[in-house]
C-alpha cells in the first residue's frame, strides 16, 4: 500500500477531530452479535455460587439457569456457552459421567432447548469430569489420543441428541474433528455446528477457568503433551488447515489478547469464521485493574475490538453480558 500526502495538505487528525467523524471513519466495530456468554453450571438447588478468582462471574443451578438465560436471550446475544462443576463425588478416572445421559450438561441443555431460541454451545473434553483434571484419558501419566477420541465422539453425540447447536471439542487430540463429523453425519445430526478449538495453547491464562469447573486443584502436571507451545504460529496453521478438511465449520483460537497474531494470520489465509476466546485470565487480568481503579472500564471494549480488528467474527468473552448491556444503552 502507497500513502501520498504530507503535511500540511495531509493531517490525520482532521479525522479525529469530532465524535461524528470518529464514528464515520471507524473501520471496525464490536456488536451485540459478536458476542458469546459462557455460564459456569453445578448441580444442587437455588445456588448462586461466586467464583473467589473471577470477581462478577458466577455459577448457577439449574433451577436459576432459566433467568439468566432470559437476560441473555433478551439482550440478543447469540449464544452461550456451558461449562459445568462436576461434584467431585461424581469423577473418576475415566470421566465416566461425561457419558451418563442424566449429566449436569444433559439436563441444562434440555432445560434451554425447550424454552428458548439462543443457540448453545458445549465444550467436548473431559476435564470437568475426570479426577486428574486432563482432557483425555491417561496411561502411564499420558493423554492417549485415538482411546481418548472414542470418548469425545460418544460425549459429542449425546450433546447433539440434547439439541446442542455447536459441538466445541476443546481437547486438542489429533483427528477428532473427522470422526466426530462423520459420527453426526451417520446419526442424522446433519445440521449440529462444530467449532474446533483449533488453536489452543497450553497456556498460563486457564487458572480461574480451572477454578470454576473444579479441575484446578486436581490437575496433574500440565496440558503440554496435547495443547500448543506459545511458541509456534506455523503449526496454528497446520491445524487450522486439517481441522477445515475434517468438517470444522468454525474455528477458535485460544487465548485471544495474546494471539492476535494468529487470529489474524488464520483470517489471511483460510476465508473461515474465526472465533476468539478471551480466557478467564484475561478477564480476571481487566476485573481487577478496574476493580482497583488501575484501569477505566473502557479497557473492556477496547480489549474486544482489537479481535475485531484482528478479523474474529465472535467473542467468547465473561464480559459478554455487560458490554452488550453498554453496547444496548449506546
Ligand atoms: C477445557 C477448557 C479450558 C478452557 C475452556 N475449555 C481449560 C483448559 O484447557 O485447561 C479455558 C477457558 C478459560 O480460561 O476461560 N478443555
Amino acid at each position: 500500500m502507497k500513502f501520498h500526502g504530507k503535511y500540511p495538505s495531509t493531517r490525520l487528525r482532521r479525522g479525529r477531530n469530532e465524535d461524528w467523524v470518529r464514528r464515520l471513519i471507524s473501520e471496525n466495530n464490536l456488536s451485540i452479535n459478536d458476542l458469546i456468554m459462557p455460564i459456569f453450571i453445578c448441580e444442587g438447588k437455588n445456588k448462586i455460587e461466586k467464583i473467589h478468582s473471577m470477581p462478577g462471574v458466577y455459577r448457577y443451578s439449574l433451577d436459576k439457569l432459566g433467568s439468566v438465560i432470559k437476560r441473555i436471550e433478551k439482550l440478543k446475544i447469540p449464544l452461550v456457552a456451558l461449562f459445568p462443576y462436576i461434584s467431585p463425588s461424581k469423577k473418576d478416572v475415566f470421566g465416566s459421567e461425561a457419558l451418563n445421559e442424566n449429566n449436569l450438561i444433559c439436563r441444562a441443555l434440555k432445560t434451554i432447548k425447550k424454552n428458548f431460541e439462543i443457540g448453545v454451545m458445549c465444550d467436548v473434553a473431559l476435564d470437568p469430569f475426570t479426577n486428574h483434571g486432563h482432557d483425555g484419558l491417561l496411561k502411564n501419566n499420558k493423554v492417549v489420543n485415538d482411546e481418548t477420541i472414542k470418548v469425545l465422539i460418544q460425549q459429542a453425540l449425546l450433546y447433539a441428541k440434547n439439541n446442542c447447536d455447536i459441538i466445541a471439542p476443546s481437547d486438542m487430540m489429533d483427528g477428532r474433528i473427522g470422526l466426530i463429523r462423520k459420527s453426526l453425519e451417520k446419526n442424522n445430526f446433519i445440521n449440529t455446528k462444530i467449532l474446533s478449538y483449533a488453536v489452543k495453547y497450553a497456556s498460563n491464562f486457564y487458572g480461574p477457568f480451572r477454578d470454576a469447573v473444579g479441575s484446578k486443584k486436581l490437575l496433574q502436571g500440565d496440558k503440554k503433551s496435547y495443547q500448543m507451545d506459545f511458541r509456534n504460529s506455523d503449526e496454528a496453521l497446520r491445524e487450522v488447515a486439517l481441522d477445515i478438511k475434517e468438517g470444522a465449520d468454525f474455528v477458535m483460537v485460544k487465548p485471544g489478547m495474546l494471539y492476535l497474531d494468529i487470529i489474524k494470520k488464520i483470517k489471511d489465509n483460510f476465508k473461515i469464521p474465526v472465533f476468539a476466546y478471551q480466557v478467564s485470565g484475561e478477564y480476571s487480568l481487566i476485573k481487577l485493574g478496574i476493580k482497583n481503579k488501575i484501569l477505566n472500564n473502557g479497557s473492556i471494549k477496547e480489549s474486544l475490538i482489537s479481535f475485531k480488528r484482528a478479523g474474529s467474527s465472535a467473542i467468547i468473552t465473561y464480559f459478554a453480558e455487560e458490554i452488550a448491556n453498554q453496547l444496548k444503552k449506546n
